[in-house]
């Protein structure tokens, strides 16, 4: 199958596939899912190549591991594991079950005591010594501080409750500045750890709770913990009504739909975060139903696969025209670069292609005057995701929006047209003439023909959003099994761990540096001769 696709790709890699994009084909290659739209128009996939990558998608067992998925099957399988975050947006659904039990009930019965305490948050009736709580400190790295941090933002013109904080970083610098601007009196601090043992996470916590014990009696009382280990919780002296648990079966960067997402709940409302589960819940309905043609996270994770296992581009840019979206490239790097970077595949055997490519962007129009350079004129291709919707939340500024619009749009235009010799020449023709007209015009060219898809909806809102999170999830989900790998383990970042937690007592100073490698052990030695 991967020759096949090979094999279409070198027959039509020189075609310009501007030529082919009028308005049947606008409409063949885009697919809806409720108000979102994505358009995949704009590169170089044709019927053929589509219907190819549909059956590459097919004979590698897509919807019986998707069924497997929903239905509770250990498939993350190195670590024994079902993967039910979609059990916790499942609002309305039908019982899901794990080793022959329900998760439904308490997976509900948990998300009715988030909300009551994220209530009592907003309304008071849960306070700090100093009454009312004015500011959250969300304590956690990656999983437990991406997909908070970034939808906090993301749905600002929501946000009604507290200040929301997120400390990751173990610099000291990042929890410094937190609580520089917090009052402990007035601060809830939520320990946000899957494992509750993360060494940037615990250490945090411990700072967290030093500084609050300072002028707060029970700092304990001020102190929130979202965890799978409750003993651990109860070992930090966090009080169990205060600890919202779930289980190993939701993966980190997959965990925002759940006691993870507390702060955002406490920041945006239950009401909201509901909303936001519900979005999700339609994915997941739209991805289960949707033919392949029409169903936008496989028809996403077969243009990603396209791009980067056949066409050989190593980079994926993703691009929202949509500010309140600046944490999205930082969610979805951990999101697709953990969950689809490995080189082994399920069965052990060496990765017959590439793994999934690296993941980047910035907001438009911001990027556009610092790196569209590059994407424009690099000798690199970099696929472009453009996240754009039809409307912001500043009706009285919406000529604004207009403009950002008409940027997103231009950019997909222009990566595809490019500019020739002889328009660049032209463009010039008045200021130049001869060797100096063909030099100056040969930088105004740009090549073109390079791909992008845009993902379009009316408006970030809570709803919306869990669409968007779903959509990406699914499509790393379709990604991870079209490339036969284990999407849900990070045996990768255990080494880093590990040499870490050996290095620390080199760098204070109480065991020698000695057989560390040279460069380290220099390393080690510079630093310390300027007061690490
Ligand atoms: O080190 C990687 C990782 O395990 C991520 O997968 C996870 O999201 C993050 O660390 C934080 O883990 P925890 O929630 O257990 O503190």
């Amino acid at each position: 199958m991967w020759d096949d696709l090979k094999k279409h790709h070198a027959t039509i890699a020189a075609r310009r596939f501007e030529t082919l994009v009028d308005a049947d084909r606008a409409a063949d290659f885009s697919a809806r899912a409720g108000d979102m739209l994505l358009d995949y128009a704009k590169t170089n996939i044709d019927a053929d190549g589509r219907a190819l990558l549909i059956e590459l998608l097919e004979k590698t067992g897509v919807a019986q591991k998707r069924a497997a998925m929903f239905t509770g099957a250990a498939i993350n399988e190195t670590e024994g594991r079902a993967v039910l975050h979609t059990a916790l947006r499942n609002l309305d659904g039908g019982p899901v079950m794990v080793d022959g039990a329900d998760v439904m009930p308490g997976i509900l019965d948990t998300l009715d005591r988030m909300a009551q305490f994220a209530q009592a948050v907003r309304d008071g009736s849960f306070a700090g010594q100093g009454g009312k709580i004015t500011d959250v400190i969300n304590i956690g790295i990656g999983g437990s501080d991406l997909g908070p941090a970034m939808a906090v933002k993301a749905l600002a013109p929501f946000h009604d409750g507290p200040r929301c904080h997120f400390v990751s970083n173990v610099d000291p610098a990042d929890i410094a500045a937190a609580m520089q601007v917090c009052d402990p009196a007035t601060t809830l601090v939520i320990v946000a750890s899957k494992t509750f043992t993360t060494i940037e996470t615990m250490t945090n916590a411990r700072t967290a709770q030093a500084w609050m014990g300072q002028s707060v009696t029970d700092t304990g009382a001020q102190f929130a913990a979202l965890s799978t280990a409750a003993d651990k919780t109860a070992d930090f002296g966090i009080a169990p009504e205060r600890v919202f648990g779930f289980e190993d079966w939701v993966g980190g960067r997959y965990s925002m739909w759940g006691p993870i997402g507390l702060s955002l709940m406490i920041a945006i409302g239950p009401d909201n975060f509901r909303a936001f589960l519900r979005g999700g819940q339609a994915m997941d309905q739209h991805f289960k139903a949707a033919k392949w043609e029409e169903n936008l996270p496989a028809m996403l994770a077969l243009v990603g696969i396209w791009h980067n296992q056949i066409c050989g581009f190593a980079t994926r840019a993703v691009l929202p025209y949509d500010n309140l979206l600046s944490r999205l490239p930082a969610y979805l790097q951990q999101l697709e670069m953990e969950s689809n970077g490995k080189g082994v595949s399920m069965d052990g055997a060496d990765l017959p292609v590439d793994s999934g490519p690296v993941v980047w962007g910035e907001p438009g129009t911001n990027g556009q005057h610092a790196f569209y350079q590059l994407i424009h004129q690099g000798t690199r291709v970099i696929p472009c995701e453009f996240l754009v919707a039809a409307r912001g939340h500043n009706d009285d500024l919406h000529h604004q929006h207009q403009l950002l619009v008409a940027n997103c749009l231009a950019q997909s235009e222009a990566l595809m047209r490019g500019r020739d010799l002889d328009a660049a020449r032209s463009k010039v023709a008045d200021k130049f003439s001869g060797d100096e007209l063909e030099r100056q015009a040969k930088h105004r060219v740009f090549a073109g023909n390079r791909p992008s898809v845009t993902i379009a909806y009316p408006q970030l809102d809570p709803f919306m959003l869990g669409q968007i999170i779903a959509l990406y999830e699914h499509r790393v989900f379709v990604e991870g099994v079209v490339l036969g790998l284990n999407s849900y383990d990070q045996w990768g970042v255990e080494l880093g761990k590990e040499l870490a937690t050996a290095l620390q007592p080199v760098v204070e100073g109480t065991q020698s540096a000695q057989g560390k490698d040279g460069s380290t052990a220099a390393l080690v030695g510079f630093l310390q001769n300027n007061g690490v």
